[in-house]
């Protein structure tokens, strides 16, 4: 970045946005870090100590930083409760934004976070990036060289242990929509409909034509609307039409595809590979694991035929350098660590500097138009796990009037 001006940033949330602060630190050519906030303050203070910015502000008042003046961009990884009034605050000063997934408690507050940021002109991002993980960005770069062929249906999992302690409030249905959906699936949503986009053709924020289906363990909340998942769900999507008969070689059969997840943070569902992925394509099918706390021992595989032997894709590519074995540091797995520093070195970074043009659509980079999308989804599962039957994503949804 040179003798460019560095992007001036504050930080809400000192767990996981311990982890953007620290990449923000050491991005120190292209970002300054002016502030963190936890609302326990101790906890923001051995975060700024821990990166070396002892002197940065460290508030439990997040007004503070959102008010600070000259912020340039403003990270919010604080429960998803706050999301949407941080966000919406933070875009009304002018600053660019960084919200963690998923996006919001509802479609339509997502959907009025993107609004508001497009409205602005100001740079949006969310959290997805496993996309940036070294299995995922090798099997997009399979899709893009046109191995794969067009994508048909895809089968995933995401499983880890039940939150740690002080992390309960994932399972609070007044600071978490969807439980382990939120947490965990819609990071698997977002992958399979950002690759099957790559496939087949760009897939709308609004899944216009989708269904989904979900059956997830719900605990009522006494006398509240939404349900809670508790810790297991499994998500079915399909593409409009899906199904219908027709010749599989015809262009519009090209558009329809089938993805399966199963989500868990129960103890007895344990994982020797906790993330996987398998593309069915029409010339290969691609089978991605990780396992974040061995990021060394990834792998992406392909077969031709079934019951053909598999071959690996070796090297990887790893868009934000080497994973680290998770540490003190760097917590939450290496294999996480190297695509923060690419979400803010090489996507965030320039195109707030004005290097490269911020559109939606980016392709690589996940902005709040994934974030609806995953949106959608999540309240669609949940409309789904309650009455027992495919939904129309968008049916439970009415912007217009909300
Ligand atoms: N993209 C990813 O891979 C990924 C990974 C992990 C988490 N996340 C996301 O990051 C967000 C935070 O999760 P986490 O795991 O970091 O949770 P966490 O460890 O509980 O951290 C949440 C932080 O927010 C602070 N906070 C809570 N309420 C607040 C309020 N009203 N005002 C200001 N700060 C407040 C907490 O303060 P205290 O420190 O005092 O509790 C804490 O610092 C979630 O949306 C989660 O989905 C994303």
């Amino acid at each position: 970045m040179g003798s460019q001006k560095r992007i001036r940033t504050v930080v809400i949330g000192a767990g996981w946005g311990g982890s953007h602060a620290r990449v923000i630190s050491e991005l120190s050519d292209q970002f300054e870090l002016l502030g963190i906030c936890s609302r326990r303050i101790e906890r923001g203070r051995s975060v700024a100590e821990a990166i070396g910015l002892p002197g940065i502000t460290v508030t439990s008042d997040w007004h503070e930083l959102v008010d600070m003046p000259g912020v340039d961009l403003t990270v919010i990884a604080s429960p998803d409760a706050h999301h949407h009034e941080m966000t919406c605050q933070a875009i009304q000063t002018g600053s660019h934004v960084f919200c963690d997934k998923p996006l919001a408690m509802s479609v339509e507050h997502a959907a009025e976070m993107l609004r508001l940021a497009d409205a602005r002109g100001v740079c949006h991002a969310t959290g997805f990036t496993w996309r940036f993980a070294p299995i995922f960005a090798s099997l997009a770069d399979e899709i893009d060289a046109g191995r794969v062929g067009w994508i048909r249906g895809i089968d995933a999992h995401f499983t880890i242990r039940p939150p740690l302690p002080g992390k309960e409030w994932q399972f609070d249905p007044r600071l978490r929509i969807g439980g382990v959906i939120g947490n965990l699936g819609v990071h698997v949503i977002d992958l399979a409909l950002w690759l099957l986009g790559r496939a087949n053709g760009e897939v709308s924020p609004t899944l216009s034509g989708w269904q989904v289906w979900c059956e997830a363990d719900l605990v009522g909340r006494e006398g509240g609307p939404v349900p809670v998942v508790n810790d297991i769900a499994w998500i079915q999507m399909r593409s409009p039409e899906f199904g219908s008969l027709g010749r599989l070689d015809a262009p519009e059969q090209r558009q329809r595809a089938h993805i399966r997840v199963f989500v868990s943070q129960n103890d007895t569902y344990r994982a020797p590979d906790p993330v996987g992925l398998t593309v069915h394509g029409e010339r290969r099918t691609y089978e991605a694991v990780a396992n974040p706390l061995d990021p060394m021992a990834q792998s992406l595989s392909w077969v031709e035929q079934t019951s053909h032997p598999r071959s690996s894709i070796k090297p990887l590519r790893y868009p934000g350098g080497l994973p680290h074995p998770p540490s003190a540091e760097r917590p939450s797995g290496g294999l996480l660590y190297p695509t923060l520093v690419h979400l803010y070195r090489d996507h965030i970074g320039p195109r707030i500097a004005g290097r490269v043009r911020f559109s939606d659509g980016d392709g690589e980079m996940p902005t709040f138009s994934s974030g609806l999308r995953a949106q959608y989804v999540l309240e669609s599962a949940l409309a789904s796990a309650r009455t027992g039957g495919w939904v129309n994503v968008g049916d439970q949804v009415d912007l217009e009037t909300s």
